[in-house]
């Protein structure tokens, strides 16, 4: 049985919100186990577990008189379980219960106040001098209440903010408390989980770990396992964790292109083969990856030839494992879930990005994905909760084509040995400087141009290095990170002093969209 079949949970039923994911991680860190299910996909359904103890209805991009795009099961009324509706959710709720919901003259979009009209257990420490500040997103409002329904709070353009069902314990709500900009949102959903579904916590990091060790036990039998590990936070906590499970059945292969950072692959191999004493098959091809991408400059011929290459090396080093039955990969749980668009629309191909987790489909091998339930930041918890040091686990993230992206243009070994070395001394500042957890992900990179200096009385023609750092909450939307002009002269004067090859850095300060994380 699957870890998660033995939870009780909250059901969250996606309609399509850019915040679905984020009432979802908010939920799991107040310890309870929730998942998403698109609305589409349980249209119909009249069967449901047993372990929902509470539904969340999230928002979304639809008007609840689009019919043909939203048929709300009216079976999950019948479970008779608590129901927190959420912007369209409430909308959803509010409609099918009865009530009206009609476009508005004023949209309301950002922040906004409410006030509190009747105290509830939905809103029990929330509202300070009956009034809070919350985020709002939207145009159609409830104008009329469905039945048996009391108004708990106003705003200025929606007098139905907050509605409860409190017999049958269904609540609705006009703003996001899933957003940080909500004051005190968590609030809401904490009075829903505890005081509303009466769950008890039951997601922890140490629960996760318990729990998916013996998973993989059962899964994995007496079998052997194969994994590709990358260094990366995901590939390691899956080596991690299936060692500790099942001890020397796993084999990790792990390639070095010679596109990684600074000595990466001596941290993978002092890490995994010497301290966890992890079967690992090192193979280095360095210089197959350099020879195949020789005068190679197009970004996406790049990405092909790596991602092709990996695979046939891995294949190679696979098929000497004799009777392996499964491969190991560190799929996440958004994975899983931005596969499925609920509202039908397809983002368009932007890169095609190389996971070296996706791999052989001819191989015929089973797979276990251990992680494919848990958030990165759950990814994280669980890897130090196996025992993996802060210099994997809080690793920036880092893509399977490596440093070749990072390096428009042609490749050359003199170009990877210097962006090594830029990329290591703008690394090692943000640590020195307790600025490296602050940011989500920084780089450096070359730029494919030689521009003119002078050091000393001599005139220099050297490359260009670009730095970028970046917050961000999931890589889908991104902000460059603002340093200090100290700390700016610093690193720029050490690369420059320090690597031969570079007379400029420049840093990126676009922010994504337009621009991507990577620069190919
Ligand atoms: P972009 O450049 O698309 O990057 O804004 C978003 C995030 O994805 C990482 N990235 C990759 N990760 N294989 C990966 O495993 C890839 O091919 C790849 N390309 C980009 C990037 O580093 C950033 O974190």
């Amino acid at each position: 049985m699957r870890l998660e079949d033995t939870l009780n949970k909250i059901l969250i039923v996606d309609f399509g919100s850019q915040f679905t994911q984020l009432i979802a991680r908010k939920i799991r860190e107040l310890g309870i186990y929730c998942e998403i299910i698109s609305h589409k996909s349980i249209e119909k359904r009249k069967n449901f577990d047993k372990n929902i103890k509470g539904i969340v209805l999230s928002g979304g991009p639809l008007n609840v008189y689009e019919n043909k795009k939203v048929k709300f099961n009216n079976n999950l009324l019948k479970l008779e379980i608590p129901i927190l509706g959420i912007c369209f959710g409430h909308q959803i709720i509010s409609k099918v219960m009865g009530g009206k919901v009609k476009s508005s003259k004023f949209r309301e979009f950002g922040l906004a106040e409410v006030t509190e009209i009747k105290k509830s257990k939905l809103t029990k420490n929330f509202f300070s001098n009956k009034k809070n500040n919350v985020w709002m997103s939207h145009a159609d409002q409830v104008t009329k209440l469905p039945k048996n329904f009391s108004v708990i709070a106003k705003s200025n353009n929606s007098k139905m903010c907050i509605i409860q069902n409190n017999k049958k314990n269904i609540f609705g709500i006009q703003f996001h408390p899933e957003v940080s900009h909500t004051n005190k949102g968590k609030v809401i959903l904490r009075n829903f989980i505890f005081s509303i579904c009466k769950l008890t916590k039951n997601w922890s990091a140490s629960d996760q770990k318990k729990k998916l060790i013996s998973e993989v036990k059962e899964v994995v039998g007496n079998s052997k396992v194969i994994c590709a590990l990358s260094g990366g936070v995901d590939s390691s906590v899956v080596a991690k964790l299936l060692s500790n499970a099942i001890g020397k059945k796993l084999t990790c292969i792990f390639v070095n292109t010679g596109l990684l950072r600074k000595d990466e692959e001596k941290q993978v191999v002092n890490t995994f083969k010497k301290r966890f004493k992890i079967n690992l098959i090192y193979v280095n091809a360095e210089n197959l990856f350099l020879s195949k991408l020789k005068n190679i400059s197009d970004p996406e011929r790049k990405r092909k030839i790596i991602g092709n290459l990996f695979i046939k090396i891995f294949e190679k080093y696979a098929k000497k494992i004799k009777k392996v039955k499964f491969l190991a990969q560190g799929t996440l749980y958004p994975d899983l879930i931005e596969s499925k668009s609920v509202t039908g629309s397809q983002t368009s191909k932007i890169k095609s990005h190389h996971n070296v987790g996706g791999l052989p489909k001819k191989m015929n091998l089973k797979l276990v994905e251990p992680l494919k339930y848990l958030f990165k930041d759950e990814v994280r918890k669980l890897g130090f909760e196996i025992g993996l040091n802060k210099e994997i686990v809080s690793r920036h993230p880092f893509p399977g084509p490596g440093l070749a992206i990072r390096m428009p243009g042609n490749i050359s070994k003199e170009k990877i040995k210097i962006l090594k070395e830029a990329d290591n001394y703008f690394i090692k500042s943000l640590k020195d400087n307790n600025l490296y957890d602050k940011i989500w992900q920084a780089y450096a990179a070359l730029l494919p141009v030689k521009t003119v200096g002078v050091m000393g009385d001599n005139r220099t023609y050297e490359y260009v290095c670009l730095l970028r750092a970046i917050t961000s909450e999931d890589g889908m939307t991104a902000d460059f990170f603002q340093f200090n002009k100290t700390f700016m002269q610093s690193v720029s004067n050490q690369i420059i002093n320090n690597i031969r090859g570079i007379n400029r850095v420049v840093y990126d300060i676009t922010s994504k969209p337009p621009s991507t994380i990577e620069l190919e």
